[in-house]
Parts: C-alpha cells; sequence; structure tokens
C-alpha cells in the first residue's frame, strides 16, 4: 500500500502521498481504472502535475489510481528551473520525480527547450551567451535526471505561424541565436547524457484542419525527416492533443499523418490531451457529453494507429486545468468554468472518463 506520507516535497510546505494506492486494476468502486484500461490497449495513460495537486489529497487521490505515468506540468520548464542566470530551483520537479518513483509511476520531462515562457533575463542575453546557457542548461537538467525520467519532451512547439518566421518557426532566445539547429542541437545533446530517455519532439495544433494545423503539419514533417537523416537521436513525436472542436477537424486524416512517422520508427504519444468546450452548450450535461463524444472521436481515430504508445490528459481534474485561467481572461463575465477533463472540479468521473475507456478498451 502506498501511504499519502510518501509524497514528501521540498519547496512545497506540506507532505502529502499519491494517495492510498487502490488495488491494482481497480479503484474504491472496483471500477476499471484508466490507467488499467490503457495497459490492456498497450497504452502508457496518465496525466500532467503541478504544484497545486499538493495541497488537495482527494485530487492526489486519483493520481494514485488513474495514472501510470505524470508528467512535469511546470516543474521543469526553463522559467520554473531558472528564475536567475545562477540558480537552479529542483525542489518542485524533484519531489515528482521521487514520489512518483516510490509509487511505481513513471515520469515524463516537460520541457527541455522552449521558445515560449522565456525569463526576462534570458532575452536580455547576446545571441553567444544564450548558446551557452542553453549547452549548460541541458547538461545540468538532463544529467540531474538521467536513467529516472521514461522520456523528455527535448523541445516543444518549434513552430508557430504567428511569430511569421521563414519557415513557420516558432520565434524566441533559442531561435534567434542559434536558428533552426537549435533542435538538432538539443536532441544531440541530450542524447549524449542519458542514454535511456525516450527523446521526444512535441507539438501543438496538428490535430485541427484549421489554418495552423495545416501550416504546422509540413514543417514539422521535414523537420523530423531532417533530424532522422542526421540520425539525430529521436524517439518519438508528441502531439498535444488540445482538441479545439470549434475549429475545423478531420480526426482520421490526423490519424494518417500521425501514422506516417511511425513509418519512420517512431513512436507517438498524445502528451496533453483535452477538449476545449467553450463552444458546446451552457447545458453542463449537456457540454459534458459533447466533450466525452469529441474525445471518443478522436480517440477511435489516433488509436487504430499501432504506434501510438501513450495518451496523457493535461491534468486530470477541470478544476487545474489551464482554461480556467484562459477564460478568466477571455471570458471574465461568463458563468461557465471549462470541463476538458476526465475528472470534474470535486474530482467525480466526466462522461469524458467513460469515452476514454471505452476507446482504449475497443483498441
Ligand atoms: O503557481 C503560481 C502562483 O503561485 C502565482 O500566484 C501565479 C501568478 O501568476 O502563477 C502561478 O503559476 C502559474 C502556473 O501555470 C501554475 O501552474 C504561472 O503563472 C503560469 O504561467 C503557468 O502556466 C502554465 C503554462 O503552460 C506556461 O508554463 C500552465 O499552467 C500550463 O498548463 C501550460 O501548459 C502548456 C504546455 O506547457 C505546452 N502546451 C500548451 C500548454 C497549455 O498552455
Amino acid at each position: 500500500m502506498i501511504s499519502r506520507r510518501n509524497f514528501v516535497s521540498g519547496a512545497i510546505p506540506t507532505v502529502l502521498g499519491l494517495g492510498a494506492m487502490a488495488a491494482p486494476g481497480a479503484n474504491a468502486a472496483g471500477e476499471m481504472t484508466l490507467a488499467e484500461a490503457g495497459r490492456t490497449a498497450g497504452l502508457l495513460y496518465g496525466a500532467s502535475i503541478s504544484e497545486e495537486a499538493f495541497a488537495d489529497p482527494d485530487y492526489l487521490d486519483l493520481y494514485a489510481r488513474e495514472t501510470d505515468i505524470v508528467t512535469t506540468d511546470v516543474a521543469l520548464k526553463f522559467d520554473w528551473l531558472r528564475p536567475s542566470p545562477a540558480r537552479f530551483e529542483f525542489e518542485r520537479a524533484d519531489a515528482i520525480v521521487s514520489a512518483a518513483k516510490r509509487s511505481g509511476k513513471l515520469v515524463r520531462g516537460h520541457t527541455l527547450i522552449w521558445n515560449d515562457n522565456a525569463p526576462e533575463w534570458l532575452r536580455r542575453l547576446s545571441g553567444r551567451e544564450v548558446e551557452r546557457v542553453f549547452d549548460e542548461h541541458i547538461e545540468v537538467v538532463v544529467g540531474r535526471y538521467a536513467g529516472k525520467l521514461h522520456s523528455w519532451d527535448v523541445v516543444n512547439e518549434p513552430f508557430w505561424p504567428m511569430d511569421r518566421q521563414k519557415g513557420g518557426w516558432r520565434n524566441g532566445p533559442w531561435f534567434a541565436a542559434m536558428g533552426p539547429s537549435y533542435v538538432e542541437r538539443a536532441f544531440s545533446r541530450a542524447a549524449s547524457i542519458d542514454k535511456t530517455a525516450k527523446l521526444t519532439l512535441n507539438e501543438a495544433q496538428c490535430e485541427g484542419n484549421h489554418e495552423w494545423g495545416r501550416a504546422i503539419r509540413p514543417p514539422l514533417a521535414r523537420l523530423i525527416d531532417d533530424l532522422l537523416a542526421k540520425d539525430v537521436s529521436l524517439h518519438a513525436v508528441g502531439f498535444q492533443s488540445h482538441l479545439q472542436p470549434q475549429w475545423p477537424a478531420n480526426y482520421l486524416e490526423f490519424a494518417d499523418y500521425a501514422a506516417s512517422f511511425a513509418a519512420r520508427g517512431l513512436e507517438i504519444y498524445l502528451t496533453e490531451f483535452d477538449v476545449n468546450d467553450q463552444s458546446f452548450p451552457d447545458d453542463s450535461a449537456a457540454r459534458k457529453t459533447a466533450v466525452a463524444e469529441t474525445g471518443a472521436k478522436f480517440l477511435n481515430a489516433i488509436l487504430r494507429a499501432p504506434a501510438v504508445k501513450m495518451v496523457v490528459n493535461w491534468q486530470l481534474s477541470d478544476r487545474y486545468s489551464w482554461y480556467r485561467e484562459l477564460w478568466r481572461r477571455n471570458a471574465p463575465t461568463s458563468q461557465r468554468s471549462p470541463s476538458p477533463l476526465p475528472f470534474d472540479d470535486r474530482c467525480r468521473p466526466n462522461p469524458l472518463r467513460a469515452a476514454m475507456i471505452g476507446s482504449f478498451l475497443a483498441r
């Protein structure tokens, strides 16, 4: 049994556990868990986790029961690790990695290199200094967790058409200093330090048939072909899977696109799965049903590809979804709160949970 008290965190001022671990393959009600359904489908199932969860034992119990893998939501991001040039703040990530290990869970590191959310001090450096920080960051961070992570999102979101860069690249300190070569440099350096983590290129928006999805898919495929042609250690492609049903999508077409990377010998991970319900009815029950139907339609399409080896939700409960902050900013007067995840804001199952289990078991 895993006690609640074994999730000891340094920076987080409370002693927490991953909850009482339910009997393998069943939760308190004896139902099949998401992790168990995932295992029968040959999938690793999990969710991202951040420090807000540590103050909510009921939420931590969900991770204990329902997941086989967790992704660090912010703890391993550059801006959280490096509040200043000389400091590395590892407490949050260390707490997650050691607790997950004690609970027999795997960990995804997210994300080593991202041109977004760069701290001010990094943006002020010269190109040469940025390159030095880049190499040092990978050396120190990958070195610290070598052998401890299932996989790394080595580079997150390399493309962003809205930045109007030639080739559709996302702009930011790494791209500005090194151009597109930063991607190969990150993977090669990470591979030289951690020989076991599966090195992943993680991208957003590709699931949609909208302007952004259509703009990102071709350069992403070219980048992957270029990396593989150079024998760069790339093991998986991560598709974030933040579904946007308010925009055009053809999930069968996306499944064919994703499957083309399997032909290149890569695994496919769905790394940040949730369903934006902003365009669905105000009625909560109808909205949650529409989320479940959308999630099932997507999973039924993409799980046809045998190379899909992982499904990770971006948090587990609506209460901790990133959409809450987005809605607070974009619709401050709205009485609704988003419901994009398998559990509601009181950690009770949403219809999406059953839909996901159904899709896993139907694989
Ligand atoms: O916890 C602090 C809080 O103490 C403080 O008062 C508050 C003040 O702003 O900040 C809180 O931290 C916020 C953190 O989320 C909470 O976990 C940060 O400001 C906020 O920037 C951070 O946003 C995260 C964002 O990435 C940027 O790192 C979101 O939680 C996270 O869900 C989001 O995740 C991204 C993936 O990394 C990449 N794919 C898209 C996805 C959604 O945007």
